[in-house]
């Protein structure tokens, strides 16, 4: 039996779930990240391992390929077909994006492997791990808001065809299951 092309679709993961599903991740390495900078900021030792792991996973993920799927694909389809004030939102939050990523090279430039960190560095280590926790849990309540606006001004075939997009962003560098496999493991060392 043939099945309608409209089931067919239905069956596709849609674009937008990508991106909250995308956003989930980010939520859980950021909660193993404020787990261990509670750590470092109450003067244990800097786990350079595990610090490392979250490090990679925010540059190579978070920046590397979720950014890169919102600033090239989505953003640039909703300022254009959006409405007025979807297009402006979207200017913002392009700007707060740049931000995170600014906190994240903070964080990579200064702390990965370091081992041994002084007070100071600890405390800034710790604090800027709270800044990015909090910018990022705002970017994305924004961000979700117009996933939404995308659902309904994005025609369904341009939706369809972002899911091909997002996989040549993604094309060689660990899918997000993978990253959700690691962080579990980081997740239960830091509870
Ligand atoms: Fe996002």
């Amino acid at each position: 039996m043939r099945i309608p092309a409209s089931k067919t679709r239905l069956r596709m993961p849609r674009a937008t779930d990508q991106l909250r599903a995308d956003h989930a991740v980010v939520q859980s390495g950021l909660a193993v990240l404020g787990a261990i900078a509670k750590h470092v900021r109450a003067g244990s030792q800097f786990p350079t391992a595990d610090v490392a792991t979250s490090l990679r996973f925010l540059r190579e993920f978070l920046v590397g390929v979720h950014f890169r799927k919102e600033n090239e694909v989505v953003w640039p389809a909703l300022a254009m077909r959006g409405s007025e004030a979807s297009s402006a939102a979207v200017g913002d939050l392009v700007l707060r994006a740049d931000e995170a990523h600014e906190l994240v090279q903070t964080l990579v430039y200064f702390w990965e492997p370091a081992g041994e960190l002084t007070a100071a560095e600890s405390r800034g280590f710790a604090d800027t791990v709270d800044t990015l926790q909090h910018a990022l849990a705002e970017l994305q309540e924004r961000e979700e808001e117009l996933f939404g606006d995308c659902e309904v001004t994005i025609p369904a075939d341009d939706l369809l065809g972002w899911n091909q997009e997002f996989d040549a962003i993604a094309a060689g560098r660990p899918l997000r299951a993978d990253w959700q496999r690691e962080l579990a493991v980081l997740a239960d060392r830091w509870r």
